[in-house]
């Protein structure tokens, strides 16, 4: 018998700066993934002194401008979801099709009709549309114009936005999230909220106003769905790194609880509880600011209050280890989250450390914490791989990945927790994120493109798709 209730959303997530490539195909605006350039030292290079969002092919490569072209080709992608037998797909829309810099009054009815269109497509193979409204993709004149998040005017675009969409799609969509990984911006504040060294990210004080913003402008698009339909699923989502002191050393002990706190719990508790957490003074005042520094608006607080989310969305990609203790100790180099090495976990090609077990007990104590539906929305093994010379992909080290992280929520929903769906990140093969390589792949559809922008964009079945075709087929009973 599956552990798995017979209506788990088994799927995949995408975000369009990562696939959809056109970058100005049909009005679409320039949005900061435009203007990030492709290579490990993306972040690196964002975050010089001078940095100033001038796109220069000349010195740079930009992969997200043809993404996979997923905007020319996403009826053949999503027939091949519905070929794997997914229950839902989730993917972002990019606010800049929707407006294109972010501070007009109308829409662009071109970028709409896109979505129209994307949408149509999954309900013509009972795919679920599950819809992320933003997802590192705020439009570029956001940040050069307003300073991105950090100014409040941002939180009437967002609901401009967010109403247009909502509007537009909530008869044929119930599942939304508001902010993808809305607590990255404690380590990369770039992608979510618009922020780097030259506009003021090393000031944490901007960082936690963003996210006040953040929260505001989401908790208000709770209220927009609710208000177009009280059955409406309208969650946040957070990028959780399961947190483990090194030892039993009380001290690494009480720094773990502080790391969660400050990385895993804050935003959460905010967006879910509907209100600022008791250890908030706390966190502001080790950078050297008080809450009350903070730029709240009146109704800001009742806001928040009145519109916690539906649902806890989040991304589950590795573990983390605090050693305070011993400044010696070898860090995980590579680890998004940074951290010690656990000498207890094996690591992917990228450095980030694999631990199943770690997405058992982030489910546990996710749940035990909120009492309200998870959603695994974001899970996956970015790994090199190697096509023979059909293109066929053999990747047993991404079945094996998989596995025995659905073991892991098997495992976890025996222990009580309620778990909505899974869709793993990547489903076919997108640009990277971090590091805006094609190679760090993560998809079951292998997607022929080099880090160079060469190759046909064709699409070829993975091992993994027959696979995970027989999950979704046995309701996560054949592994
Ligand atoms: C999450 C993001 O951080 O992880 C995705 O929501 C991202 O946008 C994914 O692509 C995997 O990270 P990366 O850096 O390997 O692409």
């Amino acid at each position: 018998m599956s552990s798995f209730p017979k209506n788990f959303m088994w799927g995949g997530a995408t975000a369009a700066n990562q696939l959809e490539g056109a970058y100005q195909a049909g009005g679409k605006g320039l949005s900061i993934a435009d203007a990030l350039p492709g290579g490990p030292d993306r972040f690196k290079l964002v975050n010089a002194p001078d940095f100033d969002w001038t796109i220069d092919e000349s010195q740079h490569t930009y992969p997200n401008h043809d993404g996979i072209d997923h905007y020319h080709r996403f009826k053949e992608d999503i027939a091949l979801f519905a070929e794997m037998g997914f229950k839902c797909y989730r993917f972002s829309i990019a606010w800049t099709r929707i407006f294109p810099n972010g501070d007009e009054k109308q829409p662009n009815e071109a970028g709409l009709k896109f979505y129209d269109q994307v949408i149509e497509t999954c309900q013509k193979y009972d795919i679920e549309p599950v819809i992320t409204i933003s997802h590192y993709e705020m439009p570029l004149n956001l940040v050069k114009k307003y300073g991105g998040w950090k100014n409040r005017q941002l939180i009437t675009f967002y609901e401009r936005f967010a109403r247009t969409v909502l509007a537009r799609y909530y008869k044929q969509v119930k599942y939304w999230m508001t902010f993808n990984e809305i607590n990255s911006a404690f380590n990369f504040p770039v992608m979510g909220q618009g922020l780097v060294a030259s506009n003021g990210a090393d000031d944490k004080q901007n960082v936690y106003q963003a996210w006040h913003n953040q929260f505001v402008a989401g908790a208000k698009a709770v209220k927009i769905g609710h208000d177009l339909d009280p059955d409406l699923k309208v969650g946040c989502m957070v990028l959780y790194a399961t947190t483990y002191s090194y030892d039993a050393n009380p001290v690494n002990q009480l720094a773990t609880l502080e790391q969660n706190q400050a990385f895993n719990h804050f935003c959460g508790d905010v967006q879910v509880r509907g209100e600022y957490p008791a250890y908030t003074e706390k966190l502001m005042n080790k950078f050297g600011f008080s809450f009350s520094d903070l730029e709240i608006g009146d109704e800001d607080l009742a806001t928040l209050k009145d519109n916690p989310v539906d649902y806890i969305g989040f991304s589950y990609y590795m573990s983390t280890t605090v050693d305070v203790a011993d400044k010696n100790r070898e860090q995980a180099s590579g680890n998004l989250i940074g951290g010690v090495k656990n000498p207890f976990l094996k690591t992917s090609d990228w450095g980030w450390q694999v631990d199943p077990i770690g997405l058992r007990i982030a489910l546990n104590e996710l749940y035990n914490r909120y009492r309200k539906p998870l959603f695994v929305v974001e899970n996956g093994l970015g790994a090199v791989d190697k096509p023979d010379d059909q293109f066929h992909v053999q990747d047993d080290y991404r079945i094996d990945y998989l596995r025995e992280h659905i073991k892991a929520m098997a495992g976890a929903i025996t222990d009580g927790v309620d778990l909505m769906g899974y869709t793993p990140w990547g489903c076919i093969d997108l640009v990277s994120a971090s590091t805006g390589q094609m190679s760090k792949r993560y998809g079951f559809i292998y997607v022929d493109l080099d880090d160079q922008g060469n190759g046909t964009l064709n699409r070829y079945k993975k091992a993994s798709f027959d696979w995970y075709r027989e999950v979704i087929k046995s309701n996560g009973e054949n592994l």
